[in-house]
């Protein structure tokens, strides 16, 4: 019998903290109407002092852990996607495997926002291996901690949250295909200027605002329209399945007209599409698994359905994953 891997859990924290674009008004020039009609966002969370990327990741998990009835010693693996460690060492995967009392292998995934793309794949084919039983996947960002609140045309994208899956190993498919995709020569349209071993922190880069996010954002545009079509096409084909048997595509809340872009160049109703950045802006790594819970606590996921998570970002990077839902609806939890 095929050993396949499916969602068992869900989760996701969105910090207190709202920002709406209001508060966006009285630090940069910029309005509540350009912000709302360029990108869809209303407002979005972002972290208190002393919270990081792990303390959301580990509150995400630990809900996708009591949703899967699993303990601890349970889980055989953490992957954990993000833009934002808490630091460049140790991983942020450990520090939240601490948060969660787990014991297991714990590893960072990162691919900007298609890190729990990313990371799904890998947690997918440890289970379909044999290599795990169970998988703990989160993707997880305190993204405005890297952002410049003086540059209007970033600051008021982001926003920080986390969402988690346990995977676990099925005999009904769950994952039908993940396909990746990375294209290194794009990787100064999106990036961090400075931190790394390429440039480390100096006077001139810190001058330069280099610690923070930088962004061409119409090439990023260009480059979310193209390549998602494409990997969402190329992920139902080789699942056997055609746009028509999606019941949900979620894609990377990143900005409604990339969406309503990808919903044409698909042919998809919007009714099938689904949004929730009005209220969290992009979360980059954390948007695709915090749309998935959002969709699943409302009761609005039932097993059998066909989904399509797509993502793409910084590297830049893309992916698309084509699975059948498998948990009962939440209203019906036991
Ligand atoms: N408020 C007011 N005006 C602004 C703001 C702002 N916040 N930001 C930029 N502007 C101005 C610009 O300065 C420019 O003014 P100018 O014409 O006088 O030079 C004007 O608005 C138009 O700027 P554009 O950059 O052309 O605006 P555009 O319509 O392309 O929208 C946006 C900008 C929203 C960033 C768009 O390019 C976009 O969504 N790109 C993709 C971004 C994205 O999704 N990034 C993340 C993907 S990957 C990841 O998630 C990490």
């Amino acid at each position: 019998m095929t050993r396949h891997a499916g969602i068992i859990g869900t989760g996701s924290y969105l910090p207190d903290t709202v920002m709406t674009n209001h508060d966006h008004e009285k630090m940069v020039e910029t309005s509540d109407e350009w912000i709302a009609t360029r990108t869809g966002i209303r407002e979005r969370r972002i972290v208190s002092a002393g919270e990081a990327t792990s303390d959301l990741a580990a509150r995400a998990g630990r809900i996708a852990m009591e949703r899967a009835r699993v303990g601890a010693g349970d889980i055989d693996l953490l992957l954990l996607g993000t833009t934002g460690p808490d630091y460049i060492m140790p991983s942020t995967a450990c520090l939240t495997q601490a948060k969660l009392g787990l014991a297991c292998p714990a590893a960072d995934m990162m691919a900007a926002c298609t890190s729990f793309i990313y990371a799904l794949h890998s947690g997918v084919a440890a289970i379909e291996s044999g290599r795990a039983e169970k998988v703990l996947v989160i993707g997880a960002e305190a993204l405005t901690r890297l952002i410049d609140f003086a540059d209007r045309s970033t600051c008021v994208l982001f926003g920080d949250g986390a969402g988690a899956v346990v995977l676990a190993a099925s005999d009904a498919p769950g994952f039908e295909a993940i396909v990746l995709g990375a294209d290194g020569t794009g990787a100064d349209q999106l990036i961090i200027p400075a931190g790394g071993t390429a440039a480390p922190f100096d006077a001139e880069h810190l001058a330069a605002h280099d610690q923070y996010v930088k962004m061409n954002g119409s090439e990023v545009f260009k480059f979310a329209v193209r390549v998602i079509p494409r990997a969402t096409k190329e992920a139902l084909e080789k699942s056997g399945h055609s746009i028509s048997d999606l019941r949900w595509l979620i894609p990377h809340q990143a900005n409604e007209r990339i969406i309503a872009t990808i919903e044409d160049r698909l042919g998809i109703d919007d009714g099938h599409v689904y949004l929730n950045l009005a209220g969290t802006g992009n979360t980059s790594a954390a948007s695709i698994p915090l749309a998935l819970d959002d969709l699943y606590t409302s009761g609005r996921l039932a097993p059998g359905d066909l989904l399509a998570l797509v993502g793409f970002g910084a590297g830049l990077t893309w992916g698309a994953a084509v699975l059948h839902w498998s948990m009962a609806p939440a209203n019906k939890e036991a």
